[in-house]
């Protein structure tokens, strides 16, 4: 018989979804390989920290705990399992053997392209401290070779339908660090959908860096992958993040308004609300256009609840700019949104734009835009009071009797109900609502 040794696992992820998602990929290609999820980093056989890159600030972030990984590391030394340190992600795609150079405590680097070949990685490390470098493999080839099974882990779960950007805007590494634009057969999400659902699964966020970009080798569009999917019997509910303005295509917004479990929740980054910025962005829409679009949406979806990406202080960006930023905010009225200081990314080509905005400007900014987008959002769920809504239940709350799931508007609701309600869509009468979440009463169910 052979032995398989336990191995700890240690995975520390950075930035966002897709990166949360990939960590969960990576412990399943190293699943089978013996490794087992620790929560403790000293005394773990793999470290693992899945970077961000998005801001020069998620970039030093990496940096600052790999000094603390290697401490953990220097403290094993002599061990007979000595720790192994890998960097994954964007900064690892983006960096390369930099990063070892940078701290040479770093046994492996390996770009988002090229996770299915971890375990070879590891086991090279372990042997040769050879080649160290994966970073420019095929998204194909990643696609082909990853378990099918995934871990199922509750009622919601993500589909990575699509990876990589064509769109270039001028701040941004992800064309860079993700590559072109790639997008799954839609046959082999949809086996993937099933088995999830199979397995609990209520409710899929499609993902991808441009996912309404999705065109798959037979030229299904993310319109037509979606119609498909909600043909899934018990797959209640659909959503789809991150878009681009440029790409919202009448198909899609014909689904919103036809397809029951596609979710009226939109996120559609416009980063800026002057035409002027927006041309230096390279992001092939105007705020007239971005606005036309989303009148577009609601007439197809009244209730579509609108979410968003900003980016205050592009360089070169004014006062007046700014204030158009603004403007365009309150025309859409958000329901969430995310909003961020400009960050110089080398290499891109914003970073050498003169006329770099002041940080203390920047700084100024980004206050005033975070109140205002945080007004609309504590008024989006305000107006909810009152309503009855769907709550697909997620989980048990924090209090005994407490139940936790999300409206259709992707709005956190707590209500009093018991645990096997997870999984099950309900009506629930809003009673109140904070910035942060709503809280109800389930609606007698009557014979
Ligand atoms: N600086 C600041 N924000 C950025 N984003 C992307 N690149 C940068 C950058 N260089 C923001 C954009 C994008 C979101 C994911 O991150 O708003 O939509
Ligand atoms: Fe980056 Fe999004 Fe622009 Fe693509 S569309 S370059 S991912 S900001």
């Amino acid at each position: 018989m052979t032995e398989v040794l336990v191995k700890r696992l240690f995975i520390k992820t950075f930035g966002c979804q897709m990166n949360v998602h990939d960590s969960e990929r990576m412990a399943d290609v190293l699943r089978p390989f013996g490794y087992t999820a620790t929560d403790s980093m000293d005394d773990a056989d793999l470290v693992l920290l899945n970077t961000c890159h998005i801001r020069e600030k998620a970039t030093e972030k990496v940096y600052s705990e790999l000094g603390r990984v290697k401490a953990a590391k220097l403290a094993r030394d002599g061990d007979a399992a000595p720790m192994l340190i890998a960097v994954a992600g964007c900064v690892a795609q983006a960096e390369g053997e930099e990063i070892m150079r940078r701290q040479p405590a770093v046994d492996l680097v390996v770009g988002p392209q090229s996770y299915h070949r971890l375990p070879e990685l590891i086991t090279r490390a372990h042997r040769t401290r050879g080649e160290r470098v994966a970073a420019d493999f095929e998204a194909r080839e990643k696609f082909d070779s990853l378990p099918a099974a995934r871990r199922v882990t509750g009622v919601t779960a993500f589909v990575t339908v699509q990876e990589g950007c064509d769109r270039f805007c001028t701040f941004c590494v992800v064309p860079y660090t993700r590559g072109a634009e790639f997008s799954r057969p839609a046959a082999a999400i949809e086996s993937e959908a099933r088995r999830l659902v199979d397995g609990g699964v209520r409710e899929i966020t499609l993902l991808g860096q441009n996912v309404n970009a999705y065109r798959d080798p037979d030229g299904v569009g993310l319109a037509d992958l979606i119609r498909r999917l909600a043909r899934i019997p018990q797959l209640t509910r659909l959503r789809y993040t991150t878009s681009h303005p440029a790409d919202m295509d009448d198909a899609l917004i014909d689904a919103h308004g036809e397809v029951d479990a596609l979710m009226p929740y939109l996120h559609l980054p416009v980063q800026s609300g002057s035409d002027k910025i927006l041309r230096a962005m390279n992001r092939a829409h105007t705020a007239e256009s971005y606005l036309r679009t989303l009148e577009r949406v609601r007439q197809a979806r009244p209730d579509m609840a609108i979410s968003g990406d900003f980016i205050v202080g592009f360089p070169g960006e004014t006062e007046r700019d700014f204030e158009a930023t603004l403007t365009l905010a309150r025309t859409v009225g958000y329901a969430s949104a995310f909003s961020f200081k400009y960050s110089r990314r080398p290499g891109t080509p914003a970073a050498a734009l003169g006329a770099q905005v002041d940080e203390a400007v920047k700084i100024e900014r980004l206050h005033r835009l975070q109140a205002l987008l945080a007004d609309q959002q504590t008024a989006f769920n305000k107006a909810q009071a009152g309503r009855s809504l769907p709550v697909l239940f997620e989980g048990v709350g924090r209090h005994a009797g407490q139940i936790v799931g999300r409206s259709p508007y992707l709005q956190a609701v707590h209500c009093e109900g018991p645990a096997d309600l997870v999984g099950r869509i309900e009506t629930v009468t809003i009673d109140s609502a904070t910035h942060n979440s709503l809280a109800g009463r389930r609606e007698p169910a009557f014979a």
